[in-house]
C-alpha cells in the first residue's frame, strides 16, 4: 500500500505543476484531499491538467509567470480568493537551461536560468510567506536538483542556480522555525520528463551513468517525497534537502 498523507482541508500551490514533477506533486497532494492552484506560465496545459484532476478535489488553474513578481502576488491573491488561504508552497517551475562550457552562456541566458529557478521560488516565498506566518502554518518544499550539490559540468547556470535554491531553502527554514512552518528541498536525480526536450542526449547519458540505481528516478518516487515534505507529519525538520539521487549525493 502507497503511504497517504491527509490533506484534508489544506490548501497548495504548485508552480510548474502542468506536467512533470509538478504534475505528479499535484495528484499526490490531490489523492490526499487538499485543494490545489496550478501555477503554470503554460495556462491552457494547466487547465487541462486541472480538469483531469478536479473530479477528486478542487483544482485550479492559474497562469502566471514565476519570474515576474507582481504576477505573483496577483495568483496568490486569486488562489486565496479560490480557497481562502495556501497552506502549502511546491516551488517547483524550472528549465534547464544551456548545455554548453561556463564562458560560452550567454548572458541572457544565465539570467532567464537564474530569473526562472532562484528568482521564481524566491518571488513566491515572498509573496506567500506572510500568509503562513500568520495562520502560523505552512509546509514549503522547494525542487532543487543534485547539480546544485555537485555542480554538473556543462550546466554552470543550472548548477548556481539549484544551489542558490538549497541556500534559500537553508536560510528561510531558520528564520521560520519558531512557526508550525517547515522549509525543505529535495534534490532528484534526473527523471525522464519533458525538461529532457531542451538538453542534449550526451547530457542525459552522463546524468544517468552518474546514478548507482542505474536508471532515471520516476516522477512519483519524486511526489512521495515531496508528499511527505508537505505533510503535517513533517514538523520538525527544516532547512534540509532531501536526497534523491539513487546513491549519488554524498551529504
Ligand atoms: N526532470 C529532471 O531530470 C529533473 C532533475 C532534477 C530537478 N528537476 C527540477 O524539477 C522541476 C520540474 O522539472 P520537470 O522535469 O518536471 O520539468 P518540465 O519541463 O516537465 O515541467 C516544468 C513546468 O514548469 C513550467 N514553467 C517553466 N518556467 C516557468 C515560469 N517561468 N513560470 C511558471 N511556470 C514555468 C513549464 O511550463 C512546465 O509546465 C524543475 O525545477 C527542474 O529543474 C528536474
Amino acid at each position: 500500500m502507497p503511504i497517504r498523507y491527509d490533506f484534508t482541508g489544506r490548501a497548495a500551490v504548485v508552480t510548474g505543476g502542468a506536467q512533470g514533477i509538478g504534475r505528479a506533486a499535484v495528484e499526490k497532494l490531490v489523492s490526499g484531499g487538499a485543494a490545489v492552484a496550478i501555477w503554470d506560465r503554460d495556462k491552457a496545459f494547466a487547465e487541462r491538467t486541472a480538469k483531469e484532476l478536479s473530479a477528486k478535489a478542487k483544482v485550479i488553474a492559474v497562469g502566471v509567470d514565476v519570474t515576474d513578481y507582481a504576477a505573483v502576488e496577483k495568483a496568490r491573491d486569486e488562489t486565496v480568493a479560490a480557497f481562502g488561504k495556501i497552506d502549502i508552497l511546491v516551488n517547483n517551475a524550472g528549465i534547464a537551461g544551456p548545455i554548453a562550457k561556463t564562458w560560452e552562456h550567454t548572458l541572457d541566458q544565465w539570467n532567464q536560468v537564474m530569473a526562472i529557478n532562484l528568482n521564481g521560488p524566491f518571488h513566491c516565498c515572498k509573496a506567500i510567506v506572510p500568509g503562513m506566518i500568520a495562520q502560523n502554518y505552512g509546509r514549503i518544499a522547494n525542487v532543487a536538483s543534485i547539480a546544485g550539490k555537485e555542480g554538473n559540468p556543462n550546466a554552470s547556470a543550472y548548477s548556481a542556480s539549484k544551489a542558490g535554491v538549497i541556500g534559500l531553502t537553508k536560510s528561510l527554514g531558520k528564520e521560520l522555525a519558531s512557526y508550525d512552518i517547515a522549509v525543505n528541498a529535495i534534490t532528484p536525480a534526473a527523471a525522464k520528463t519533458a525538461i529532457f526536450e531542451q538538453i542534449t542526449q550526451a547530457h542525459i547519458d552522463f546524468m544517468l551513468s552518474r546514478i548507482p540505481r542505474g536508471r532515471f528516478v520516476t516522477v512519483e518516487e519524486l511526489a512521495n517525497t515531496i508528499a511527505f515534505m508537505c505533510s503535517e507529519e513533517c514538523s520538525f525538520t527544516t532547512g534540509f534537502t532531501f536526497d534523491a539521487t539513487g546513491g549519488r549525493a554524498t551529504y
